[in-house]
């Protein structure tokens, strides 16, 4: 209980804002980690005529992927939520579907995490919209439109 009671995060947000808005970064988070691990595979796994362009792509694609996790993650603990503590519980939660094929062909890999990328899109503006209303809720505004926590 002591340990539990050290993560607390003083926070203005109601308990179930801070539940809502750090529960669907959760999701979020693990969509993330998903597309990252599916643009590294298909980067590992690349073939054919055009390799060395898709292979370079998806590498340069998979750390903008990565590089998002952090903000995310760190995003819900400064609201006072937790995140994700596992490739378990990534797997339990994502909304990314794995592909573990054998063999995937490289325009179906293009295709695939263009739909993909779509998916966590509009994963992205389902949790900001709702969201930015109770954030914004709770913020006083200065003068000329400035506004703090
Ligand atoms: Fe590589």
């Amino acid at each position: 209980m002591l340990h539990i009671a050290s993560l607390v995060t003083p926070t203005t947000l109601s308990e179930k804002a801070v539940n809502d808005i750090s529960g669907a970064l959760v999701l979020l988070l693990a969509d993330v980690f998903a597309l990252y691990l599916k643009t590294k595979n298909f980067h590992w796994h690349m073939s054919g005529p055009h390799f060395r362009d898709y292979h370079l792509m998806l590498d340069d694609q998979g750390e903008q992927v990565f590089a998002m996790t952090d903000a995310i993650a760190e995003r819900a603990r400064k609201i006072g939520g937790t995140t994700l503590r596992s490739i378990g519980q990534i797997s339990r939660v994502q909304r990314i579907v794995d592909n573990d094929a054998e063999y995937v062909k490289p325009l179906d890999m293009i295709a695939e995490l263009r739909d993909d990328n779509a998916l966590l899109t509009q994963n992205m503006r389902n949790v900001h919209f709702p969201n930015a209303r109770i954030l914004l809720s709770n913020c006083q505004f200065g003068p000329a439109g400035t506004f703090y926590r």
